[in-house]
């Protein structure tokens, strides 16, 4: 067996995999978010790596496995979260994560002084309020005295994995996301931080997903009951093990993923590709190899929103039955889900949503599907951008809630025009990081032959061409809004 270990935003998830990539176990532990200030989202690191174990330990015991016989484990982490630890490799203070937005200013000031062509030829990325660079310029302005203390800084999975091992590492596919890599030469850039006055010292040693870290330390080992001879791998970004945990590990291969945030990701196999800092250039998990994506901040979080204010907390399960109901438009509605802002086309945080059309006649399960649909237009963006780079994309992979409805797989296929895929038992990115463990365990040569083993798709749904046509004009509808949406927001 191996575990993957998913530390999300909400909660971390583990997954106990046999060598059919079947999960045999699983168990999750929630821990709280902070907002203690406007903008503010931050986590305790303490908490993550508590509850990590605790979910080790009843995952050890709930599965009746021998501890021996789990042989590796590896991470997939949420990304960008910014760690400092003192020289003791204690936390400085609270984690500051990728959903915290105060760092316009800082995002202001690396676009101007290192020049937005620059920061892209080397970090591939805008500067965006959740990435790490504009955290680290954060703390260094406002909080100097803490700032000083810094001996290293480490993204949210690399420190749980550090009190599992004693190593200090950060993999690639982490690292792309903090606007200090270099993402095609692989290594840290000297040219930004020298430019923002940050000591090479902060940065940690940087390793592939695939790397092999150390074994789980003797304490650890006993408070979970695992084996001092588990092996323990460094695992990726959840987007990264998230498309691993799918598949998408070879050209003309892209998957859209619908929790909280929307993601649509496609492979790429070397980093010349140019967007010009319109979608994210990510380094893979796989060596060697990058992925392009494009964010919705509030897709999932837009319908709980509209659940929550609407629809009197009524189950997804059950509006979901009720838009089937809705013809292809919603009778006219048209909703823009920047509820928390936007990141992609648009890198825009003030921006704010709206609903369009509204009649006396629309009921709530009109204004739910109008939600739904607006969610997928706003990913529909970013598949635009990938398809007019020249990336071809024959059929996309579906995941996360949004992969639950089939009523909503057939609004993807519908507003992306292309066939849409549902994957078998999808286990999301937790199964990728188990992958990374498998592999690193030696049971496949490949993250490719260990998804051939691991991963089967279930069904696809061909577009329906009449509806294909009235989104086309809904699309291009929903794609004015924005402009006029600047002036309100
Ligand atoms: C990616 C991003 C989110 C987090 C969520 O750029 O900010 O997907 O990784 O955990």
């Amino acid at each position: 067996y191996v575990l993957g270990v998913d530390l999300g935003t909400s909660a971390v998830k583990v997954l106990l995999v046999d060598q059919k990539g079947k999960v045999t176990a699983e168990c999750s532990r929630d821990y709280p978010l902070y907002h203690e200030g406007p903008g503010y989202s931050e986590q305790d690191p303490d908490d993550w790596v508590r509850e990590t174990k605790v979910a080790l330990t009843d995952l050890v015991k709930q599965s009746g496995v021998l501890p021996d016989q789990i042989k590796g484990l590896s991470f997939s982490g949420q990304m960008h979260g910014l760690i400092l630890l003192d020289e003791q490799m204690q936390p400085l203070r609270r984690a500051i994560l990728w959903n915290d937005t105060r760092t316009s200013e800082e995002c202001r000031e690396i676009e101007e002084r290192l020049g937005l062509k620059t920061l892209l030829d080397i970090a591939k990325n805008r500067a965006l309020e959740g990435f790490t660079l504009p955290k680290l310029l954060w703390v260094k302005k406002h909080e100097p005295e803490l700032f000083k203390k810094a001996s290293v800084f480490l993204l949210p999975k690399d420190y749980v994995r550090y009190c599992l091992t004693g190593h200090i590492a950060m993999d690639l596919s982490d690292a792309a996301g903090t606007l200090l890599l270099d993402v095609a030469a692989k290594k840290w850039s000297d040219e930004i931080a020298k430019t923002f006055g940050l000591d090479p010292s902060l940065f940690p040693p940087l390793v592939e997903s695939e790397a092999y870290i150390g074994d789980l330390n003797k304490k650890v080992a006993e408070e979970t009951g695992l084996s001092v001879h588990m092996k323990v791998f460094a695992g990726g970004a959840d987007n990264a093990c998230g498309a691993t945990g799918s598949g998408i590990l070879s050209p003309g291969k892209t998957m859209c993923s619908i929790g909280t945030s929307g993601v649509v990701l496609s492979y790429e196999e070397n980093d010349e590709r140019d967007f010009n800092g319109k979608l994210h250039y990510f380094n893979h998990a796989k060596k060697n190899s990058f992925y392009s994506m494009g964010v919705t901040l509030a897709a999932g979080y837009s319908l709980g929103w509209f659940r929550k204010t609407f629809a009197a907390e009524q189950s997804f399960d059950h509006i979901i039955a009720n838009i089937s109901e809705v013809p292809c438009g919603s009778k006219g509605l048209l909703f823009t889900p920047y509820i928390v802002g936007e990141r992609t086309p648009h890198a825009d945080s003030q921006i704010r949503g709206s609903f369009l059309g509204v009649d006396a006649t629309h009921t709530r399960w009109d204004f739910a599907r109008s939600v739904i649909e607006g969610i997928t237009f706003s990913l529909n963006e970013s598949i635009k951008i990938m398809k007019e780079s020249g990336q071809t994309i024959t059929s996309i992979l579906s995941i996360g809630g949004g992969a639950k409805s089939e009523t909503w797989l057939q609004i993807q296929a519908d507003v992306f025009n292309t066939p849409v895929v549902q994957l078998q038992n999808e286990q999301g990115p937790g199964l990728g990081a188990a992958m990374l463990a498998a592999v690193g365990c030696g049971w496949f040569d490949s993250l490719e032959a260990c998804a051939d083993a691991f991963i089967e798709t279930e069904k696809t749904l061909e577009p329906i061409q009449e509806n294909v046509e009235r989104y086309e004009e809904l699309f291009a509808l929903y794609q004015q809004v924005y402009p006029q949406s600047q002036a309100i927001s």
